[in-house]
């Protein structure tokens, strides 16, 4: 309620890294979940945030913290596709993301998502730390649980402990290769200068503690003037995704970066079309601890404060796109909010051609990825657009001059049944797939077959 409203803002921590190298692991193991096992492929598709209570910090960093030294709330975490470019974490045309764990498998070292995770790092000047993750894999090593990377080591033998001095000192040598001055985190005197790294194991849980410490450390020391924002003043967030949630019609899952939104407040949402003003419904949040895109329990609340992960329900959400702003109108004029909400959307954009392929994707992130993939496979698009496979996509696909762009490539959406119908009679293929590059392997496979 309206008391209860919190003079610092929560830290946004994104989880970033190559595909399959434990991200989500690592926060299953910090919110002692398994959103991992559910996963299409095990593949994280969506965005998705989970907010960790200070408490909740503190308990799983045991000796290492002490909760009287902080006062901020707690971290909100979000969870990236490996395989995406993360281009819907934006905020104001910046990084959504205060802060960062870049995980990095220490087998495996650098891999291409790692290096343009760690480019967007740089290029928004967001301070993170680097997860030195499944430590548990190196020859010989004796998992000791979920304690301080500390007592880990030193129950290791010394051959385990020599292999993985060597992965880690490699992996210090890729950061400098990257204009990183990074050591092991405990070296670290100076976070602002030098980059830390957590060997971690998100499997069995050793250096876990040290990951949020150094995260709570790292916010407490370098983002507490950046957190002491009006939390109070109108809220703008991010849609992660646009769905029906049951009894409320359709609701979007929202990152609130900023400011607070109120149960009886007017919004104005980015949607495939013109923008939607409209008025809330309910504001729904998840407990703490719980994903957003999992959870099935939500407590109905009057007000949300940034940054957290929440549902809005209002009418005429429908067209409300993923990836898109939300901002609250409060005492501003919707024109000024509305036109706001435009010039975002227009920074966010996907070049098409006069001739190619027709692409539908969920949200603007995965069109915007799909696009990038499509690109660098020299694939052109002549429409892409978020939403399901609709007749006149498939109108569109008949009209390519050329055979192999008779296609529509669909991510993670529906085809209407009227669509399918009318690619079937047209001969226009449809191609489906939760995962990108499986999506884009199989239409090229497709076209190499028919042109043998
Ligand atoms: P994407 O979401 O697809 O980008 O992958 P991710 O980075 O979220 O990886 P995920 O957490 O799904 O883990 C990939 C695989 O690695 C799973 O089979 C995990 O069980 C395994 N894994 C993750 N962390 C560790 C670890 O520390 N040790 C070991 N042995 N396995 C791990
Ligand atoms: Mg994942």
């Amino acid at each position: 309620d309206g008391d209860a409203v919190a003079t610092l803002r929560t830290p946004i921590v994104a989880v970033l890294g190559h595909v399959d190298h434990g991200k989500t692991t690592l926060l299953d193991r910090i919110r002692g979940s398994t959103v991992t096992e559910g996963e299409a492929g095990a593949i994280t598709q969506h965005i998705g945030a989970t907010a960790v209570p200070l408490e909740t910090v503190s308990e799983l960093a045991g000796s290492l913290v002490d909760p009287t030294d902080f006062d901020l709330p707690g971290l909100l975490f979000i969870d990236t596709p490996g395989h995406h470019s993360f281009s819907t974490l934006r905020s104001r045309g910046g990084a959504l993301a205060d802060i960062a764990v870049l995980v990095v498998d220490v087998n495996d070292g650098f891999q291409p998502q790692t290096i343009e995770a760690i480019d967007i790092l740089q290029r928004t000047e967001t301070p993170f730390v680097v997860a030195a993750n499944k430590i548990d894999t190196v020859p010989g090593w004796n998992p000791q649980g979920d304690v301080p990377i500390q007592e880990s080591y030193d129950a290791q033998s010394d051959r385990a402990r020599e292999t993985l001095d060597e992965r880690l000192y490699e992996l210090i040598g890729e950061l400098a290769d990257h204009d990183f001055s990074a050591d092991m985190y405990w070296r670290v005197q100076n976070f602002a200068n030098n980059v830390g790294v957590v060997p971690t194991s998100a499997e069995t849980g050793e250096g876990v503690p040290d990951v949020l410490t150094v995260l709570m450390g790292l916010s407490q020391r370098y983002l507490k003037d950046a957190m002491a924002i009006d939390v109070e003043g109108p809220g703008a967030g991010t849609v992660l995704e646009v769905k029906d949630q049951k009894g409320f019609g359709t609701a979007i899952d929202v990152v609130l970066y900023d400011g607070t939104v109120r149960a009886d407040d007017t919004v104005v949402v980015g949607s495939t079309g013109e923008p939607i003003v409209t008025d809330v419904r309910a504001l729904l949040q998840p407990r703490p601890l719980a994903e957003i895109r999992t959870e099935k329990r939500f407590e109905q609340v009057d007000a949300v404060s940034a940054a957290a992960g929440l549902k809005i329900a209002a009418p005429d959400l429908d067209d409300a796109m993923a990836g898109a702003p939300v901002r609250v109108v409060r005492d501003r004029s919707r024109e000024e909010v509305v036109q706001e909400v435009q010039e975002e959307l227009a920074a966010i954009g996907v070049t098409t051609e006069e001739e190619g392929v027709v692409v539908k994707a969920d949200t603007l992130g995965s069109l915007e990825a799909v696009a990038n993939t499509l690109e660098e496979a020299e694939i052109p698009i002549v429409r892409a657009e978020v939403g399901d496979v609709a007749p006149r996509d498939v109108t569109v696909a008949s009209t390519a001059d050329e055979e192999r762009h008779e296609t529509v490539l669909a991510f993670s959406v529906d085809v209407l049944d009227n669509a399918e119908q009318q690619a079937d009679e047209g001969d226009i293929r449809i191609f489906e797939s939760d995962v990108i590059y499986r999506l884009v392997e199989e239409y090229e496979e497709f076209i190499a077959e028919r042109e043998r």
